[in-house]
């Protein structure tokens, strides 16, 4: 008997030693020092064998493989606990090195720079600011601008179309000057207005065009404005914006909306020209299209691109490069 108690306590220790995990370690105990494990029915049986000196015996062997498995399981539990309070602490292990490092600061998109830029120049200039809605009527963006269905202007603008109302009936905008539609309906004159914002063109996009863009309108309407009041603004604009070593210049050109129309071009110190957008005097057919009688009010417009501007002023080769999001280009503005 006392070589299976031996042979017992040996396989017991190996078990133990095998177990994994805490909830392993319990069962495993639990099955050898419970009331059915193979110690108690050796307890049971010691009362069967013939003489004292076995009973001792192998009461003394029950006794000491017991105390032996106890202890190892004892110990088996302990370091299974140990261990799985380790892989809790690993796996709820919070990264503080993020919170201690001083975050970098921001700063304003170069595109969104040169908007503010405009907009402190023109109130510096005395106008005031409006904006409009991006996705327009077919009629604010086309038809009130002197550009009737069937006009060959429109097919200037790749238009993309929205599918709300009417088929065509509503665009995104292609350009900011339904904006000075809005504003004359709803503004009594004198205007002196600047209308910034998004626009759209369904084309494909290269180094000098992006389908998402931004633009800069600018509207006059008073008593006797004349040629000469835009030429002067654009003048005073481009010295205010640039600097005073900066010119303009108006060329002649045709837009459905102004009459007679020019693009403005910027002369900068070294002499190269920039062309920058258009301008004219507001076609007395939007005038009447936003409520005024051009018989009592002129007035003057003007348009630009700001994305095209930044791309011009920094010499970045290509617009794309500004809407990439990389850092090693964002963080030089
Ligand atoms: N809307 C014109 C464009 O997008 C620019 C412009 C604005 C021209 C105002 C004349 C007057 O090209």
């Amino acid at each position: 008997m006392i070589d299976e108690i031996l042979a017992a306590r040996d396989g017991a220790l190996a078990r133990l030693a095998a177990v994994t995990n805490l909830a392993d370690a319990d069962a495993v105990t639990a099955d050898l020092l419970g009331k059915k494990g193979p110690f108690a029915a050796f307890k049971t049986r010691l009362g069967s064998l013939a003489t004292v000196d076995e009973k001792k015996a192998a009461g003394q062997a029950v006794n000491e493989a017991t105390s032996a498995v106890e202890a190892a399981a004892a110990a088996r539990r302990s370091e299974m606990q140990r261990a799985e309070r380790a892989t809790q602490l690993a796996a709820e292990r919070l990264d503080l090195t993020e919170v201690m490092s001083r975050p970098t600061r921001g700063h304003a998109h170069v595109v969104t720079q040169a908007w503010q830029r405009l907009e402190d120049v023109f109130i510096g200039l005395g106008f005031q600011i409006a904006e409009g809605p991006e996705v327009e009527t077919d009629w604010h963006n086309f038809e009130a601008l002197n550009m009737p269905p069937q006009h060959p202007a429109r097919s200037m603008h790749d238009t993309f179309y929205v599918d709300h109302g009417a088929p065509g009936s509503t665009v995104l905008r292609t350009h900011t000057s339904p904006v000075q539609i809005r504003v004359m309906q709803t503004i009594e004159p004198p205007i002196y207005m600047v209308m910034p914002g998004r626009v759209f063109r369904n084309e494909t996009t290269d180094a000098t065009h992006l389908a998402v863009f931004h633009q800069i309108e600018g509207l006059v309407i008073d008593r006797g404005i004349t040629l000469a009041d835009l030429a002067g603004t654009i003048e005073k604009f481009t010295q205010a914006f640039f600097g005073v070593d900066f010119t303009s210049r108006l060329r002649p050109s045709f837009f459905p909306f102004t009459e007679p129309s020019a693009e403005f071009d910027i002369r900068t110190p070294s002499g190269d020209w920039l062309e920058l957008g258009g301008c004219g005097m507001v076609h007395p057919n939007v005038l009447r299209a936003g409520g005024l009688d051009p018989e009592e009010w002129s007035g003057f417009a003007f348009g630009f691109g700001i994305d095209r501007m930044a791309k011009e002023r920094h010499g970045v080769a290509d617009v794309r490069e500004m809407y990439a999001n990389d850092l090693r280009f964002v963080t030089q503005f």
